[in-house]
């Protein structure tokens, strides 16, 4: 008895306060640590747990995160290690695991029900694993995409982006985080790291703190609201500040003035960063009492951040509350998710842990285990069928007549496996292993269409064409001469794993290699052309979008993707993905965000259309939604009413449907300056053929905010013009004026 932390009677503070009592310095800045099972050798990972006490690990799996739990467990203190790991889009690391598409993906969807769904599948999955903690959502705006992790994003919008991490964040996190399959969520990376000048990764971003707040706060700020247990802090420098020790942002912004009472993990040797990227640190006791002050918790992968610490502390130069207050964090969160209480000892791969004799857990994968199991197939073929993005269809190409008699699947990206998964899956990164077999079975783009085709008696024919980057092999005859006797030619292009992630920047956004004459050849052979772009992110593709009969949007669609395009080519499922980011005719026309501000001289340059290639929201369906009647509430109102809108929307196609209807505010007159528009609500919803379905938003007119000069959030008087339509291109939206008094 009197080892209060280990009794559960006792409340989380209490627990908290009986074991830091009993913590060396030693054992709290080993608390501070997370290493990287991946980077140290075998007996280093033991001695960081017995010898320094580390609070976590990231990128240990199953088999080995149960072993070094059980060291952590024999340890003085027992105090559990917290096992975080990149389950991004599923538990992809893990092969075997149901892999979704990519966050890009998944945000084509507009479906915060259904991303909550992944977000909970992924949750049982890595909890199965032994593991508690994923380094997801990604919450940057993809906003240049020059970027090389745009398809980590969930787009462009700060308000789509928001709403999709909490869904995802309940998903992850579950009613509560001592149910044994939940896991944290983590709100990365904060903040403004997608806003890189030029594009480029880790590098400044030339903003101001009003911009901040303005656009790359909104969503971070939902996240703390949905209760997202940890947050990382970014690589990059805001106005020449680095994140990292931006006391500001960190400290001031999110812990005070938000009220977040989570921790934060920095992201991969940041600390490290400030002396050899960064160079606003000689040495590491610079760098870490840096790290400390600007309030980082926990320390993600810098090693000589331990020692640097201590000499810290015991010199006075840090005083022992502000690692208190860290260790506090941390530990509070191990508490909360049960590691002191059963969840550590129990953790097997295969999710024997005690409570999962629930329905959902006695669903079984292929090793028995719940990982992978059908239950959490069908969801992840189900979200990437909503992923999918239908930008053309001239002379309704699509779907398929059904009386075809072959069919040719051309190009690089047609039976591409790693394309298809895009990053941060086991084929692909932190620790690829691109011969990897994937367990479990991956629709191509190809095998997809081959299944459809056969049971339809069709047949298929496939020719590569070219690579995706290298022009020494490219065989466009063969592909052509394939295509030939062919009804209808499926090219399938996009990019490739060397142009997608991190240290992966592009420059240009065009078509790479021979992409673009295999397209214009293809076209020459007068059939009608489909296009399936397999890409991590919006390229600039000016002639497919003119040229091609049909032109399919499917980024990086994980396992299902092959499946999910043959279901909307031979018509079994009507499109409704919606594109969360826009499409540039050119690289240079860049950033083509829909919600621009106003007062560019002339609105364009003057060798570029002024609009993007597609925009924001934009995506076709087999129908054509009508919209009227757009109405309001009330027309006037005070900063604290809430207002309703309403419109009515009509199913004027032949076939059953989903629309997600948009809602944009502009702010007509306002003491800084306001984008053209921005989104401000949206509601997906089924409408049958024929049906007209009154569609409702509820907008607080607190969210008609602005940031002011002073930094100050207010709403200001004046009109504001509510616009609602199916996409964010001005001719698309009805309008109607609120005034605010
Ligand atoms: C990335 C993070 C990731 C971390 C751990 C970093 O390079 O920026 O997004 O969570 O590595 O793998």
């Amino acid at each position: 008895m009197g080892m209060k932390y280990k009794d559960k009677s006792y409340t989380v503070e209490e627990r908290v306060d009986d074991l830091i009592g009993r913590m060396t310095l030693e054992e709290k800045i080993g608390q501070m640590m997370q290493i990287s099972f991946i980077s140290v050798s075998t007996e280093e990972a033991e001695e960081w747990i017995t010898r320094r006490c580390a609070g976590s690990f990231l990128h240990a799996l199953g088999d080995d995160a149960k072993r070094l739990q059980e060291i952590a467990m024999n340890t003085r203190l027992g105090i559990p290690l917290l096992f975080g790991i990149d389950a991004v889009r599923g538990h992809a690391l893990h092969n075997g695991a149901t892999i979704f598409p990519t966050q890009l993906g998944m945000a084509c969807t507009w479906n915060p029900e259904l991303v909550k769904k992944a977000g909970r599948v992924t949750a049982k999955e890595v909890a199965a694993d032994g593991l508690h903690w994923t380094f997801s959502p990604i919450l940057c705006l993809g906003r240049d995409l020059r970027w090389g992790r745009i398809n980590e994003t969930f787009g462009e919008d700060p308000h789509l982006t928001g709403v999709l991490a909490a869904s995802i964040i309940q998903g992850y996190q579950g009613d509560s985080l001592s149910d044994p399959d939940s896991i944290l969520a983590c709100a990365k990376h904060y903040i403004a790291y997608g806003e890189g000048t030029g594009g480029r990764d880790a590098y400044d971003s030339q903003i101001s703190m009003r911009k901040v707040r303005e656009v790359f706060l909104p969503p971070f700020r939902k996240a703390v609201e949905a209760g997202c247990a940890t947050f990382m802090s970014s690589y990059q420098s805001i106005d020449g500040t680095p994140v990292t020790a931006n006391k500001r942002a960190l400290r001031g912004l999110l812990k005070e003035e938000l009220g977040y009472d989570g921790f934060v993990v920095t992201d991969w040797n940041n600390a490290g960063s400030l002396i050899s990227n960064q160079h606003v640190a000689g040495d590491m006791e610079t760098a870490a009492k840096k790290t400390i002050e600007a309030g980082n918790d926990m320390i993600m992968n810098t090693n000589e951040f331990y020692e640097a610490a201590l000499r810290l502390v015991r010199n006075g130069i840090v005083p022992e509350e502000l690692i208190d207050d860290a260790v506090r964090r941390i530990l509070r969160i191990k508490f909360k998710l049960g590691l002191f209480d059963g969840r550590a000892n129990s953790a097997t791969v295969a999710g024997a842990y005690p409570g999962s004799g629930s329905a959902a857990h006695n669903a079984v994968g292929q090793d028995g285990s719940i990982i992978g199991c059908k239950e959490h197939l069908d969801t992840a073929l189900e979200i990437t069928r909503q992923s999918i993005v239908l930008l053309e269809n001239r002379n309704n190409t699509l779907p398929l007549s059904g009386t075809e008699k072959k069919i040719a699947v051309i190009g690089p990206n047609a039976d591409d496996i790693q394309s298809h998964f895009g990053d941060w899956t086991f084929l692909s990164h932190p620790e690829p292993k691109p011969d990897e077999a994937p367990i479990l079975p991956v629709y191509t783009i190809l095998s997809g269409i081959r299944e459809f085709a056969e049971e339809r008696g069709i047949s298929t024919v496939y020719h590569k064409g070219c690579d995706i980057m290298d022009v020494e092999d490219e065989d466009i005859s063969g592909a052509v001469e394939c295509a030939a006797d062919s009804d209808v030619v499926v090219a399938v292009v996009g990019d490739c794993l060397r142009q997608n992630g991190e240290y992966k920047d592009r420059a240009d956004l065009s078509l790479s290699g021979s992409q673009q004459k295999l397209l214009e050849t293809l076209k020459k052979c007068g059939k009608p052309l489909i296009v399936v772009l397999v890409s991590s992110k919006p390229l600039a593709m000016p002639w497919a979008a003119e040229n091609a009969d049909a032109l399919l949007a499917a980024f990086n669609p994980g396992m299902f993707g092959g499946r999910a395009v043959a279901e909307i080519i031979f018509g079994e499922v009507n499109p409704c993905g919606k594109l969360p980011i826009s499409f540039p005719y050119h690289s240079g026309q860049l950033p083509v965000y829909y919600n621009q501000l106003p007062g560019w001289h002339g609105g364009r340059y003057m060798d570029m259309p002024g609009r993007p290639l597609y925009s924001f929201g934009y995506g076709l369906s087999y129908n054509c939604y009508e919209y009227s009647g757009l109405r309001l509430s009330q027309t006037t109102c005070t900063a604290d009413d809430t207002v309703t809108v309403y419109v009515d929307v009509t199913n004027a196609g032949p076939y059953d449907g989903m629309e997600t209807v948009q809602l944009y505010v502009k702010d007509v007159i306002s003491s800084v300056v306001t984008p053209v528009r921005q989104l401000k609500g949206f509601v997906k919803t089924e409408i049958r053929s024929g049906e007209t379905k009154t569609v409702e938003f509820t907008l607080p007119v607190s969210e008609l905010y602005i940031i002011d000069e002073n930094e100050k959030q207010v709403v200001e008087p004046g009109e504001f013009e509510i616009l609602v339509g199916p996409d964010s291109r001005p001719e698309s939206l009805l309008k109607a004026v609120l005034t605010v008094l």
